[in-house]
């Protein structure tokens, strides 16, 4: 559509009252407030009567004085509080408060006290008197403004970020990384992804990809595939001829140690270094990677993966320094001699027991030792009849290894159900499909030697009360017991923290040796020593150490910097609710459309060998599954008003909306409006009405809105 007055450039498009755009009079909102500026009490009402009897046209030119938070400031007659405040570098909130329109003072977000007058004003709209004294910030205005943000933020609904994004634990810009991916611009998507996840080669395959059980999508059909999507741009930054490398600040002059390099350790690496810190990675085995090379099979992780995403780490300049153990082959005293900040990442590698008679005798092997020996021996037999126990990943990756070297029947035994099974849900069918046994709700009681082999008793179970994590606690069933053959039997039941790390750093460790640090920062109570990851949390997803990794940097950073050591605040969000519960009309943005498959190889060809199973996206058919996505993400979200003043005065706050019942959005070539996000600030009608009969500018109009209320197409 042609609009009056319109060049072809986006940022000199242009939209006028008078023109033939609909969005005049069904886009843009008419709030009362706009039209007429409504106040919450009689008495400000009287206070600016009086202030504006004092304007240019009533005093002579001499400058007026006034005092703001104890400063003297001078200020020409005819300024308001807001002008006399911004001049003097003294920040007053504001919302509809636009400084080429009239104010209206009608959102009381900048109201301010004026002292020993006991009179709260909104500062856009009083003019400074001579002597005032004006308070901005104390108690009362923040309690205030709180209440007036919360009215306002009532009436607001919309997704600050994707549901997705608000699930992964590392905070991964996912919305962004797979329209960059929908555009074909790999490298864009590589750069969004490695600002929260620096190993996305390896996390792109071994994350049970928490994001997608939340993905808005489900409103449609099925989530979008974010983890192979991630899996694909890695991959193309892999095999790109100029791999991405974030750019890198001038050296601090500080140098970290990181002892362990599995996900927190390595993260927590690559973001110190991208503060300008020296790094070193001081790891106990050969090589680097810890459990993600040791304790996950080939078939899901090959090796030049890992390599791949260390090479990004090696050409950021961190180093490594392989056959290291903390405490034994470098000391706290070598380390405290030669770094200025510790990093403990030594993850949770002990195999917890089934605390049963029989689990120490040979041919009974905890899951990570199998696993380990199976990554340096591929050709180890493990006999004919596998038996494990356990229901996570090393339970799962255990079994299909053991069928790869040459096992003809495995068995996992597990205690509860499949469905309550903490491992990927992808592992656990294509386990099923390679031909592994799962029986469901038995728990084993003995393990027995007979001549040459083993013999595993188990106990079925049934449901009881339920336990502290809210599952039904599963209880045996007297006289059920029966017995199971086996070559060899791997117990997987799941991994614990070795304290030997807390003993050789001198920090203290609880009950079940994880290493005692404040939970936010993550540093320990000898203040140039922080521990994260495994260690501190037990045994759970890279993921989750990934994002720990990063916290730590955080800190660290702070701590190396001389500032006090606070973790980030998060951001306020809003929400339309979980993951289907946004309003209707959003779901029709997209049509039905089934996932784009993830390629992999027949269980019949995979089980054969070690190769890597799911063989990933071509760049065509991660286009198709990136276009699936709704873009749950606000376009406002880098400079959104509300946003930013709800941070502030709702601190760690998810507003969630569930009912929607003005939503739409309308959209033109021009412009685009979604009506439950505007706050009726009255901006852009203020703009309409005063450029009465001239053309407005639509970029200028977009970016006034203080809400991803406006926002020009995409
Ligand atoms: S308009 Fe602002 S507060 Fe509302 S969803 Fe968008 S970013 Fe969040
Ligand atoms: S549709 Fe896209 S933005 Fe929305 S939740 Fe799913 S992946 Fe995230
Ligand atoms: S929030 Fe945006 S759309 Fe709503 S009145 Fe203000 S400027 Fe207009
Ligand atoms: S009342 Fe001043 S910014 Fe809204």
């Amino acid at each position: 559509m042609q609009i009056p007055g319109a060049t072809s450039s986006r940022m000199s498009r242009r939209f006028s009252r008078s023109g033939s755009s609909p969005l005049t009079a069904a886009v843009l909102p008419v709030p009362v407030s706009a039209a007429q500026p409504q106040h919450r009490c009689g008495s400000l009402k009287r206070w600016q009567t009086i202030s504006k009897a004092t304007s240019p046209e009533d005093t002579d030119m001499n400058e007026l004085s006034l005092t703001i938070n104890g400063r003297p400031v001078t200020v020409a007659p005819g300024a308001t509080i807001l002008d006399a405040a911004t001049g003097a570098g003294i920040e007053i909130p504001t919302l509809c408060f636009n400084k080429s329109l009239d104010a209206t003072g009608s959102c009381w977000m900048c109201i301010v006290e004026l002292k020993g007058k006991n009179r709260f004003v909104p500062a856009c709209d009083t003019l400074v008197m001579e002597g005032m004294v004006v308070e901005t910030e104390n108690e009362a205005l923040s309690s205030m403004r709180r209440q007036s943000i919360e009215r306002i933020i009532e009436q607001h609904s919309g997704d600050c970020m994707g549901p997705c994004e608000l699930t992964c634990p590392a905070g991964c810009d996912i919305p962004d990384f797979i329209d960059a991916i929908a555009r074909h611009d790999e490298r864009e998507a590589i750069k969004i992804i490695k600002e929260s996840i620096p190993l996305a080669g390896i996390l792109g395959r071994i994350c049970p990809a928490p994001c997608e059980d939340e993905c808005r999508r489900h409103g449609i059909d099925n989530p979008v595939s974010i983890c192979a999507l991630k899996r694909y741009a890695a991959d193309s930054d892999a095999q790109s001829s100029e791999r991405y490398l974030p750019e890198l600040p001038e050296n601090s002059g500080k140098k970290v140690a990181i002892v362990g390099s599995g996900p927190a350790g390595l993260t927590a690496a690559f973001f110190l270094r991208r503060k300008g810190h020296a790094v070193t990675v001081l790891e106990s085995g050969t090589e680097a990677g810890g459990m993600m090379r040791y304790g996950i099979p080939r078939f899901r992780l090959p090796e030049s993966v890992i390599e791949s995403d260390l090479a990004t780490l090696r050409d950021m300049g961190i180093e490594f320094r392989f056959n290291s153990e903390f405490g034994t082959a470098v000391t706290l005293n070598a380390v405290k001699s030669e770094f200025d900040a510790l990093f403990l990442a030594v993850g949770a590698q002990k195999a917890s027991t089934m605390n049963i008679p029989g689990e120490d005798i040979p041919g009974v092997v905890s899951g990570i030792s199998f696993l380990r020996k199976s990554a340096f021996a591929p050709q180890m037999l493990p006999g004919a009849r596998v038996v494990v126990t356990g229901g996570g990943n090393t339970a799962i990756d255990a079994a299909r290894t053991a069928i790869r070297l040459g096992a003809s029947s495995v068995t996992i035994l597990y205690r509860r159900t499949i469905k309550d099974m903490p491992a990927n849900r992808a592992e656990i069918e294509e386990a099923l499909a390679e031909g592994v046994t799962i029986v469901e709700r038995v728990a084993p009681t003995l393990i027995r030697s007979l001549n040459d082999l083993l013999e595993i008793t188990a106990i079925k179970m049934e449901q009881g009360e339920p336990d502290e994590s809210g599952r039904r606690r599963p209880v045996p069933v007297p006289g059920s017991e029966f017995t199971v053959k086996a070559d060899t039997i791997i117990s997987a039941i799941g991994q614990k923290v070795d304290s030997a790390a807390a003993g050789a750093a001198a920090i203290e460790s609880g009950s079940g040796g994880e290493l005692l640090v404040d939970p936010e920062t993550l540093q320990s109570e000898t203040p140039w020593i922080f521990a994260g990851g495994d260690c501190v949390s037990g045994a759970d997803l890279a993921i989750q150490a990934v994002a720990q990794g990063k916290r730590a940097a955080h800190s660290i950073d702070l701590f190396l910097s001389g500032k006090p050591v606070v973790a980030e605040k998060p951001a306020f969000n809003s929400s339309f609710g979980a993951r289907d519960e946004a309003p209707e009309a959003f779901y029709q943005k997209k049509s039905p459309a089934g996932r784009v498959p993830v390629p992999e190889l027949t269980p019949e060809v995979r089980t054969t060998c070690f190769d890597e199973v799911v063989t990933g996206y071509t760049a065509e058919s991660a286009r198709e599954e990136a276009l699936r996505c709704l873009q749950c993400r606000c376009n406002a979200i880098a400079d959104c008003r509300l946003r930013e003043l709800a941070s502030r005065y709702l601190p760690s706050r998810i507003t969630v909306q569930h009912d929607h019942p003005g939503f739409y959005k309308a959209e033109s070539a021009e412009i685009s409006m979604e009506r439950e996000k505007c706050v009726d600030c009255g901006i852009c009608v203020r703009m309409i009405e005063q450029l009465h009969g001239t053309a407005i500018d639509l970029t200028i109009m977009t970016e006034s809105c203080p809400t991803g209320a406006l926002s020009l197409p995409g």
